[in-house]
């Protein structure tokens, strides 16, 4: 028996991967957290599976769903949104596998931040302008921030960032950023992206907070940055013609010549 960490994506059904699928329709029992997995998702549990919503259930009670499924030798297919790595709480249920000897996979999932760049039609590097990404967010209700990770860090350095959990925290976002950034950097806001009813906000850390309606409380990333905007940057070297490259020697004298 084997409990199987899968990423179920941002949203939209077909943003999950094939090994993610195959193992939804493998396996008996299904435990998926709550309202950020589509019902598309589901849709892959065999037609008798046991499927539970654990968006409820303590930690306790999601360990008794897994110990019974155990008990009765039947795989368990464990669903969260996004990718695994970010937020998903999966580590404290893997310790807790461990310490009972219960085997465990791992199948990566497409996360938030990539969909909602995907949405803003955006790379989020562009060379000479950013080539970080910070995934952070604010402290909140349940999650005090570690003393050394303060937004205020992360902006001192310029860095793109892309802001969870944290879209009805606008006025305090705004005002620790803003000295760092300055009031015409450009901000998105999007909102449930990749599913039916996504939204996308486009404004500046100056113009935001008049950009933004009450409703949008929960499931958003706001991104922060120059890349968002701006069509002053330059072309990667990569691929420029007289950059001499083990797949494209150039030059009087290439670093990797082509063997004869
Ligand atoms: C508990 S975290 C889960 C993150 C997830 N593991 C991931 O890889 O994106 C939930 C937060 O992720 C972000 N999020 C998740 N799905 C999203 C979506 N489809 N669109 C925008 N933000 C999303 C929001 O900031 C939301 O509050």
């Amino acid at each position: 028996m084997t409990v199987h960490f899968i990423g179920a994506g941002p949203g939209a059904a077909d943003l999950l991967t094939l090994r993610g699928r195959d193992l939804i329709a493998a396996c008996p029992v299904c435990l998926y957290a709550g309202s950020l997995v589509p019902e598309g998702v589901l849709a892959h549990c065999p037609q008798a599976a046991r499927i539970v919503n654990t968006a409820p259930l303590s930690l306790d009670d999601i360990m008794a769903e897994i110990t019974s499924a155990h008990a009765q030798g039947k795989d368990v297919a464990r669903l969260h949104s996004g990718d695994l790595a970010i937020w998903s709480a999966m580590g404290e249920q893997m310790r807790r596998l461990r310490a009972l000897d219960i085997p465990y996979t791992i199948t990566p999932g497409v996360p938030s931040f990539s969909a909602g760049a995907a949405a803003l039609g955006a790379e989020l590097t562009l060379p000479g302008l950013a080539q970080s990404v910070v995934l952070t967010r604010m402290a909140g209700r349940a999650s005090a921030m570690p003393e050394g990770e303060r937004l205020a860090s992360f902006a001192a350095t310029g860095a793109v960032l892309a802001i969870h959990l944290s879209v009805h925290m606008l006025d305090q976002l705004i005002a620790v950023l803003a000295p760092h950034y300055g009031d015409d950097c450009p901000v998105a806001i999007v909102w449930r992206a990749s599913w039916p009813d996504q939204r996308i906000i486009r404004a500046t850390l100056g113009t935001l907070d008049a950009a933004v309606g009450p409703e949008l409380e929960r499931t958003a990333i706001v991104f922060v940055g120059r890349t968002l905007a701006s069509e002053e940057f330059a072309e990667s070297r990569l691929y420029a013609a007289d950059y001499d490259r083990r797949y494209r020697p150039t030059g009087p004298a290439p670093r990797f010549p082509e063997k004869s």
